[in-house]
């Protein structure tokens, strides 16, 4: 099979969707790659090394199955019926699907993979948002004008920098992981029970706010390992616990999603205002309407003497180890419809991680599904 890997065209992307350790891997099982040309320079692998690993540098439309970083890589014009693109096609944004659904190409939207044990090596989110989270930590601590860990000096003894993590999926655990590595105090809070073994497990205080219904409990539980919009009696005892642990902070991490929604708002204007000036908020959410009510995304600014970063793509930032996670992902996904040595895609018609990822086929938009 010919797999053709694109440039990464998306704002200050620079990940890319193969490398020379994954072109090594396809050309050992007996499929081919055109690479566009510069597409490794964001990781610093040249066109060179491609070509060592075996790759051919090209026009990439050439090939049949499209490997991309996100939905700015493509371009609709060249699609033809036989294409098939994977990679992260931010399936929430019809307007991008019915684009691609117009050039009768087939698509996989790797965001969309289920959170299953069989699907683990594939799953995109993790890897990604696993390096957002260390990689948030890190901005922070090169923003915030104090350190992080506690010092014992001649000249005195500065304190440790008191860390709020809001939300505790993977990017968040990563994050409470990274910014206790550097010596700060962190605590988190997440909406799902779960969470408060995991925070605890990585020396994180849990921020507590006790469910009172059985509405309360079963929206918890959230759905398929993600949450779901909590009641608002609950939303609003957070709002007024977190309030109180983020007026304490030195730097908030916030990573609150809930699939297919706007992020949760969970910090309000009156909450960074009362914040220490100097202090930073670093707001992972910020691409899907930001978990700060001041977050402008893309931008560092500086609110109430509070410095608000709301970068969309940490994990471009660490481009390398980034691509080489997400490359292998793409591997393993295509491992369901690749079979060694031969030029036909074989797409199960009953694979749950196939289905889940399939967006676009035969000119039709398939996510979201109709009533969901
Ligand atoms: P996500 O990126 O969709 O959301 C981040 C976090 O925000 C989640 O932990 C969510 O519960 C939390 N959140 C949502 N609303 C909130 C609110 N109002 N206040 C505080 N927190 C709020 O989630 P992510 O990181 O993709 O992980 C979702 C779940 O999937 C986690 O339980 C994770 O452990 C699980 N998971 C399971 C995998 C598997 O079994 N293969 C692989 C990866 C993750």
């Amino acid at each position: 099979m010919r797999l053709g890997v694109l440039s990464p065209r998306g704002t200050g992307e620079k990940r890319v969707a193969a490398t020379p350790d994954t072109v090594r891997a396809y050309r050992k099982v007996g499929h081919d790659l055109i690479i566009e040309a510069g597409a490794g320079q964001g990781i610093a692998s040249s066109d060179a090394d491609y070509e060592a690993a075996g790759a051919t540098i090209g026009d990439p439309y050439q090939a049949t199955v499209l490997l991309v970083v996100g939905p700015a890589d493509v371009d609709p014009a060249r699609l033809r019926a036989e294409h098939v693109v994977v990679g992260l096609l931010d399936p929430y944004e019809s307007e991008g699907l019915d684009r691609l659904a117009a050039t009768g190409c087939q698509a996989f939207s790797l965001e969309l993979i289920p959170r299953t044990t069989r699907a683990q090596s594939m799953d995109v989110l993790s890897s990604q948002a696993n390096i957002a989270g260390y990689a948030a930590v890190l901005k922070a601590s090169t923003l915030y004008p104090r350190f992080f860990p506690m010092m014992m000096t001649a000249a005195g003894t500065v304190k440790a920098a008191r860390v709020v993590v809001l939300g505790a999926g993977v990017a968040g655990l990563q994050a409470i992981a990274t910014a206790r590595r550097l010596g700060a105090v962190v605590e988190a809070s997440d909406v799902r029970p779960a969470a408060r073994e995991q925070i605890e497990s990585l020396g994180g205080k849990f921020i507590d706010v006790p469910y009172e219904t059985d509405e309360e409990r079963e929206a918890a539980q959230g759905v398929g390992g993600y949450a779901r919009p909590m009641p608002a009696s609950w939303l609003q005892r957070q709002a007024a616990v977190v309030a109180a642990r983020c007026a304490q902070a030195d730097v908030i991490i916030t990573t609150a999603l809930i699939p297919g929604r706007p992020a949760p708002r969970l910090i309000a204007e009156e909450v960074v205002r009362s914040m220490r000036p100097g202090s930073v908020i670093v707001d992972l959410a910020a691409a899907r309407g930001g978990n700060c009510a001041l977050t402008e995304a893309d931008q560092i600014v500086e609110k109430h003497g509070v410095t608000l970063v709301g970068e969309t793509n940490f994990p471009a930032r660490v481009a390398a180890d980034a691509s080489a996670l997400y490359a292998r992902n793409i591997q393993q996904f295509l491992g369901l419809m690749l079979k060694d040595q031969s030029d036909e895609l074989h797409i199960p018609a009953d694979d749950d991680i196939v289905n889940a990822s399939r967006v676009v086929q035969a000119g039709k938009r398939l996510f979201p599904q109709q009533g969901a």
